[in-house]
């Protein structure tokens, strides 16, 4: 497949990334619930490095919740804080305050030490495109918050969200390139509607996509589509059949229109109308 990220725009976005590093306490890094996995950049890892971590399991709210827990655990045993959230409702937020302190505690105790008061924990919230670093600024900052630094006559700076006396936001994200380092991680942010949809073979998106389901989730699916559960296999091929008859996706003669039937699943299952559906596992992660 091709992708629409270039080694310009990743350079650029790495830049801005080691820049605003060295001013941070905290970072805060979103990943996408539904592909915990493949909606990560590992080199954060690197460049967050003895910095204090936060991993959001953001838009939970399109997730299996039972795989939302799996992957608290997964990132609570890999030694990172983690919560899950919903940046759209702000459902999980307030949890997070709590978080970071249990986070810095290390960085608030030796400023205690050398006593220093009152100064906030710092953070950068990280992620790729799309997996929701503006909404959750918004949501978690909300309007009650102040921006240091933009006052008129205040040199341009960095801008600092004050949220409380405790923690302060840089306001720019940090954007994590994906990293397409295999078809199925590609295949998984092509799912959810991380890459351009133009440059993406639609149906044979949502052909995979059904190969999923009716592996993972075939209740949600024949219930979306109504269809009759006789225990007979279908293929992905007689699904997207069925959702042209279902949704009545015909060109011209009453030929089927695959194309838009497969536009019309990939949709149902991004705006989460299939149901809460995580598409990888911890257990499908090759061991590093
Ligand atoms: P970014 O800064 O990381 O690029 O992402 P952004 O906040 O722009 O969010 C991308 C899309 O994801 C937005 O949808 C946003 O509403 C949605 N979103 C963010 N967090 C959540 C969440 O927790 N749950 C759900 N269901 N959606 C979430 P959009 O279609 O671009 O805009 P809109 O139609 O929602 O206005």
């Amino acid at each position: 497949m091709n992708y629409q990220w270039y080694p310009g725009h990743m350079t650029k976005a790495k830049r801005m990334m080691q820049e605003n590093i060295g001013l941070i306490d905290l970072v805060i890094e979103l990943v996408d619930a539904r592909i915990p996995f493949s909606s990560r950049n590992p080199d954060i890892d690197e460049l967050g490095k003895n910095k204090a971590r936060l991993i959001l399991l953001n838009k939970s709210d399109l997730a299996d919740p039972k795989a939302n827990q799996i992957w608290m655990d997964y990132f609570k045993n890999k030694g990172f804080h983690v919560l899950e959230i919903n940046a759209k409702t702000g459902q999980g937020l307030k949890a997070i305050q709590g978080m970071v302190k249990e986070a810095c505690r290390e960085k608030i105790e030796r400023d205690r030490k050398r006593g220093i008061k009152n100064r906030p924990v710092r953070a950068i919230v990280v992620g790729i495109p799309n997996v929701g670093k503006s909404t959750f600024i918004n949501s978690f900052a909300g309007k009650a918050c102040t921006k240091t630094g933009n006052k008129p006559g205040v040199t341009k700076g960095k801008q600092w969200i004050r949220l409380n006396k405790e923690l302060e936001l840089l306001d720019t994200p940090g954007i994590l390139w994906p990293k397409f380092e295999s078809e199925e991680v590609g295949r998984n942010l092509a799912f959810i509607g991380s890459m351009n949809d133009e440059i993406l073979q639609m149906t044979e998106l949502a052909m995979d996509l059904t190969e999923y389901l009716l592996q993972h989730y075939q209740t949600q699916l024949f219930t979306r589509y109504q269809v009759e559960d006789e225990g007979q296999s279908r293929t992905p091929a007689l699904m997207l059949e069925h959702i042209c008859e279902n949704r009545k996706c015909y060109k011209k003669g009453q030929e089927p229109d695959y194309e838009k039937a497969a536009s019309v699943l990939v949709d149902d299952f991004r705006s989460g109308r299939i149901g809460r559906i995580t598409l990888e596992m911890p257990g499908d992660i090759a061991p590093e």
